[in-house]
């Protein structure tokens, strides 16, 4: 083999360890990089009109799954919806104003209390505040 070939070789072989060095390196480094101000702040604002009574809106909270419902006395509860059993999702079930876990059919109150099922424990209940038309939960 030639000086140019054994060159041209040696760069491509440190360009593709370059590239597996990178594909294995961004996703570290994105699991250990500070997040963002607006995650970092804990604070996650969502607009009132977003949750009609008796409705329901999920959205992603301190890394996991959360809830906020309007109960249909207007009252808002915001809750972890991460099932107590074995965390799988609960789902919100409009028609009987309950969550539905569908890993192993327990069930909860709007408020997160246990009423069927092998849960052993209230969904986790989230603190949020109302003003100026936004909800700010956390
Ligand atoms: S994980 Fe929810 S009932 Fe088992």
């Amino acid at each position: 083999m030639d000086h140019k070939r054994r060159t041209f070789l040696g760069i491509g072989l440190a360009g593709l360890g370059a590239l597996a060095a990178a594909a294995v390196g961004w996703p570290l480094f994105r699991y250990l990089a500070p997040r963002s101000s607006r995650e970092a702040a804990g604070k996650v604002v969502v607009p009132e009109g977003d949750i009609p009574e008796g409705g329901a809106r999920f959205f992603e909270y301190a890394g996991s799954s959360a809830v906020l419902v309007r109960k249909r006395d207007g009252g808002l509860v915001a809750l972890s919806a991460v099932c107590t059993h074995l965390g799988c999702i609960v789902q919100w079930q409009k028609e009987s104003q309950d969550f539905l876990c569908p890993c192993h059919a327990g069930r909860f109150s709007t408020d997160g209390v246990v009423i069927a099922g092998p849960p052993p424990k209230p969904l986790a209940k989230i603190p949020f505040s109302v003003s100026g038309g936004n909800i700010t939960v956390g």
